[in-house]
């Protein structure tokens, strides 16, 4: 069915390369290309327009013969996309970006694909703010002045703020989202929001991105920007970078670095990076061992 599709544009790099590496979009920087071509690798990069890429779209570039594949948030990654890597003979995947709620982590360890991702590297810049312990999130909730939410999102934060939590908060707080769009009741917020002119807040992700719900566009008290929160060229790089290194760390058969919050050794352009997979996330479920720090 796939291979059907019209075939999806490409740029491929370093053609004769042993191992075929796909990434689903271009990444900022070069070092990430040029850590995958000297190790051999070719790489196809996909240049379609397009925002987002469809499941279909994905098994056509993946094709008959992949060994790993970079891969964006904005995509699903579940049990078709990694069964079809599996078959094509791919052990590894990784998404360019610190949350990794668009992949089914289960299906992937049944197919035994690495699943990376790029921890958030520490800000060089501002200094951290001062902070205090509540006992319950309904205590943050009425007491602070300004809320920023920054879980992971499962299943556990889906609407982690909801009419009954905004109802608690203070009229004129200030309430920041630039986790995961469904960490807050969108609808719900923007009900609020009419209710409450006082009340204000910053948004750099969405419940159904790249849209928002009726209304939210045109609320005054709403600061909208379109998840940019790691767009800095030091922070995409980066990230391009831990992305490339996952996939290729995998493909080498290199093992999992054991501390993914301490990742700066792989950041460095003047070293060669150690001989590891910086974050992957199901390391222990697929049997994959640790680095020695
Ligand atoms: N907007 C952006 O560009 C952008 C950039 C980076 C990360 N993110 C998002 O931000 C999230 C957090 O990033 P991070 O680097 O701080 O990740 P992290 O894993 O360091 O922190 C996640 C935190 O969520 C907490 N948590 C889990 N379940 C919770 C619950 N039910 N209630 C309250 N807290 C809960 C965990 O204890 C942990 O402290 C990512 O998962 C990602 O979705 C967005």
């Amino acid at each position: 069915m796939a291979a059907a599709n019209k075939p999806i544009s490409i740029e491929v790099w370093n053609p004769s390369g042993k191992y075929r590496v796909v990434s689903t979009k271009s990444m900022p920087g070069s070092r990430w290309i040029r850590l995958l071509t000297e190790n051999d690798c070719r790489l196809e990069i996909c240049t379609e327009p397009k925002t987002i890429l469809s499941v279909e779209d994905i098994l056509a570039l993946i094709g008959n013969r992949c060994d790993g594949v970079i891969g964006q948030l904005t995509e699903d990654w579940g049990e078709v996309l990694f069964s079809a890597l599996k078959r094509a003979g791919g052990t590894a995947f990784s998404n360019m970006a610190v949350g990794y709620n668009n992949v089914d982590v289960e299906a992937a360890n049944r197919n035994g694909i690495a699943v990376g991702n790029t921890p958030f590297l520490k800000a060089n810049g501002e200094k951290p703010v001062t902070w205090k312990r509540a006992a319950t999130m309904e205590d943050v909730l009425r007491e602070a002045d300004v809320i920023s939410l920054h879980p992971v999102l499962d299943k556990t934060t889906y609407h982690l703020i909801n009419p009954e939590r905004l109802a608690i908060m203070k009229k004129e707080a200030i309430l920041v989202n630039a986790s995961r769009g469904p960490v807050i009741d969108e609808v719900a917020l923007v009900e609020h929001l009419k209710a409450n002119p006082m009340f204000r807040v910053g948004l750099d992700v969405f419940e159904d991105e790249p849209y928002m719900k009726p209304g939210l566009a045109e609320m005054k008290n709403a600061v909208v920007v379109p998840h940019i929160a790691s767009a800095s060229k030091w922070t995409r790089e980066g990230m391009a970078t831990l992305t490339a290194l996952n996939v290729l760390g995998r493909i080498k058969g290199y093992p999992a670095w054991g501390n993914p919050n301490l990742v700066e050794p792989f950041l460095n352009e003047n070293a060669t990076p150690p001989p590891a997979c910086p974050s992957i996330v199901n390391a222990k479920q697929i049997g994959l061992p640790s680095a020695k720090l």
